[in-house]
Parts: structure tokens; C-alpha cells; sequence
């Protein structure tokens, strides 16, 4: 049977991972995966989860099956979380929300469950998009078409041509967006773009798809929702994928959520038992204990507050890394304009430089991104900008 395979190559941004730990280079600089360093570069246990793990460790009784749907209490805060607590569509009991191994783990369960809705149904991904989406939901039997998005040339949205786009899809097709701190370009849409792209889908019928992986990573966590809470507010049915990835640091706990906006409470039963349905012909049921770290976290008035503090200084981190790296790169004397990066949001940016660059950093450097030049800006710190501005600016 296995013969007919043939070899895959590694994922391009986990393959990274690999490359850079074999690197005997001292000066070596990680700007791949998205994951969040502080300056030391390690990726830290936030106190908030140390302190709700202790607490579980002495109150978990059992080990028992959770359910398909995992955890009711984590399943009711990310809801809270997501949409805001007095959002129409949570009064009028039209959401549902399941616990699913994270982020990732919420964007299959999402494709599964829309396979289900409308097989072979044509989503919208932005051009570019987060490299595992196309993969993602073509295995899940999804048609994956592109809408532009971002100006490689002058660092912005292109908003129109993104909508004269998307006034063409009907109301048979998923539009996948990002909700903040967009993934790999970092430019996000405003608020008023937000408005009218949900006035644009509402008239489309199309069902909206939003991708949250970094709630929290760009102003904050209410701001980083408007996009996800306009649309809910605008559109009869709508998907939510949620990840706890990032902005709790639960990176290999797996756990995220997927919600559905359905227009009344009798359909959003339905819909969520196929997509109970869609979850246990997968994985059976969510994986519990990063569901109750934050569970823990959000219903405790004193952890939330730690909690949101050490989101503040992770995002506060970041973006002093991008004014940082742009301060380094101008006294370089660099040709390029830089200062788009200190103007985008969240784990990353374009460098903007073509493959060939990527590589010369790579192997002459040791300084290590995403092919398409795309950087972890969590990778920066003050020990390594300044050997960073100057590789940059020798390969430019
Ligand atoms: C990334 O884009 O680097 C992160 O979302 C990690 C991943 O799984 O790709």
C-alpha cells in the first residue's frame, strides 16, 4: 500500500524549527515560527497559568470523558471573550461554542462541519493567507479560491479590489478572514472597513469564517474583536475559530474554540449537532486541561486581571520590537522604507525581501523567517537588532 507515496516536503514554517536548532552559528536569530519570546528569547509560562494550574491540581477529581462539545464553562467564557457579553447575538441564545484542540483544530472542525452545509463549497482565503490554510481545507474537501488583500508594493489593504471580489461570491460560499494581527502580513482592516465588509457579506448571503488566533496581540482584547463582533451583529450565520495558542502562551495544550452564529436558537441546536457529529468522527473529544487553565483564568476576577496584564506586556513587547527594528534599519542608511513595520499589528510583517535575500540571511546570517520573507517579530530583541539592521542592510 505504501509504495504509491511519495515523500512530502516539511511544513515551511514548523520545517524551520529544525533548521535553526541545527545551526552551530552563535549569532543565530529565530524570526520563524509564531510563537512569542521574550528578550532571552524563551517562550514563558504566563504566572497566570502556573497559578490556575495549581489550583486545578488540587481540585480535579477525575479523569473522565469530557464530551464531544469538551468543557461547558470554557465553551460559555470564550464566547464571552469572542463576542462581548452583551452582544445581540449571545441575548438572543443564537451561539455555540465547542472546545477543540486549538486554533488549528477550530479552523478543521469549521471546514468538516461547512463540508457538511455545502460539499465542496468555494471559501475565500486573503492573498496571502496563513500557509496551512489552503491545505487545511482542501483535505477537508473545501474548493479554496483567493481575494486580494495585501499590497506587497506599498505595504497596505487593497480594500477595494478585496470587495469587488468578495461582492462576487454567493451565498453558497465561506469567506475566511482574519480577525487581527493578520497572519503573515500583520496589516489589518480598520474598523470602518469592518463595517462595510459586514454590510457587503450580509447583502452577499455568504457565511463569514474569522480566524482569531492572536485576540489580544494587537490593541487589546475588546479592540482586537470589533471585526468578529460587527460581522456577528450584521449576518444571519457565522463561524468563529478561536485559539488560546498565543494569547494565554498554551501552545502544546491544544486548545482553542470553533463558534457558530446561527439566525435563531432552534437552528443553532441543529447546526451544532452536526457539527458534534463532524467532531466525533475526528477526534471524538477536545483534549480538557488547557481548556480548564483558562477556564480558571477567566471566571477569577484576580487572574484575569494577571492574565491581561501579561497579555499587555507580551503585545507591548512586540511592538516595541517593531519601532526597534525600524530605528536600527534607518541608521543603516538602508534605501528601503522600513516604517510600515512599526505601523502593522501583531506577530508579523513582511521584510519584503525576495527568496533569494531569505536565503542569504539564512545561510551567511544564521538569521532564520519564512520563505516568503515573513518575520516573528517576538524573535527580535535588544541583544540581536543591531547584528540583525546590518545583515539586512548587507543583503540589500
Ligand atoms: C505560525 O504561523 O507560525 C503559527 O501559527 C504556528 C503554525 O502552526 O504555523
Amino acid at each position: 500500500m505504501f509504495e504509491i507515496l511519495t515523500r512530502l516536503p516539511t511544513d515551511p514554517i514548523l520545517g524551520l524549527l529544525n533548521q535553526y536548532r541545527d545551526d552551530t552559528n552563535p549569532a543565530k536569530v529565530d524570526l520563524g515560527v509564531g510563537v512569542y519570546k521574550d528578550e532571552t528569547g524563551h517562550t514563558p509560562i504566563l504566572s497566570c497559568v502556573k497559578q490556575a494550574e495549581q489550583q486545578r491540581l488540587t481540585e480535579e477529581t477525575s479523569k473522565v470523558y469530557i464530551g464531544p462539545a469538551g468543557a461547558m464553562p470554557f465553551n460559555k467564557l470564550m464566547t464571552e471573550l469572542a463576542f462581548g457579553h452583551n452582544h445581540p447575538a449571545l441575548l438572543a441564545d443564537r451561539i455555540r461554542t465547542v472546545s477543540t484542540p486549538g486554533g488549528t483544530g477550530a479552523l478543521k472542525v469549521a471546514a468538516d462541519f461547512i463540508q457538511r452545509c455545502q460539499p465542496g463549497a468555494v471559501i475565500w482565503v486573503s492573498d496571502p493567507t496563513w500557509a496551512n490554510h489552503s491545505g487545511l481545507f482542501k483535505t477537508a474537501g473545501l474548493t479554496v479560491k483567493t481575494y486580494p488583500y495585501y499590497d506587497y508594493d506599498n505595504q497596505c489593504i487593497k480594500f477595494d479590489a478585496m470587495c469587488q471580489t468578495l461582492a462576487q461570491a454567493t451565498e453558497k460560499d465561506v469567506i475566511l478572514l482574519h480577525a487581527c494581527c493578520h497572519n503573515p502580513c500583520g496589516a489589518d482592516l480598520s474598523p470602518t472597513q469592518w463595517d462595510k465588509l459586514a454590510t457587503l457579506i450580509s447583502q452577499t448571503g455568504s457565511l463569514p469564517l474569522i480566524d482569531m488566533a492572536y485576540q489580544g496581540f494587537g490593541h487589546g482584547v475588546d479592540e482586537d474583536a470589533y471585526g468578529v463582533r460587527v460581522m456577528a451583529a450584521s449576518v444571519n450565520n457565522m463561524l468563529l475559530c478561536s485559539s488560546c495558542s498565543k494569547n494565554f502562551g498554551l501552545y502544546r495544550e491544544r486548545i482553542g474554540a470553533c463558534s457558530l452564529v446561527a439566525s435563531d436558537p432552534q437552528q443553532a441546536d441543529t447546526a451544532l449537532s452536526v457539527m458534534l457529529y463532524a467532531i466525533r468522527c475526528n477526534y471524538s473529544m477536545p483534549p480538557a486541561h488547557g481548556a480548564a487553565i483558562v477556564a480558571t483564568i477567566l471566571a477569577n476576577a484576580e487572574l484575569k486581571n494577571l492574565w491581561l496584564e501579561e497579555l499587555a506586556l507580551m503585545r507591548e513587547r512586540i511592538n516595541h520590537n517593531r519601532t526597534m527594528l525600524v530605528t536600527h534599519l534607518h541608521e543603516q542608511k538602508v534605501a528601503k522604507d522600513f516604517s510600515f513595520i512599526a505601523k502593522e499589528k501583531g506577530m508579523f510583517s513582511f521584510l519584503g525581501i525576495n527568496e533569494q535575500q531569505v536565503q542569504q540571511l539564512k545561510q551567511q546570517y544564521g538569521i532564520y523567517m519564512v520563505d516568503s520573507s515573513r518575520i516573528s517579530i517576538a524573535g527580535i530583541s535588544h541583544q540581536n537588532v543591531d547584528y540583525l539592521a546590518r545583515a539586512i542592510a548587507a543583503i540589500l
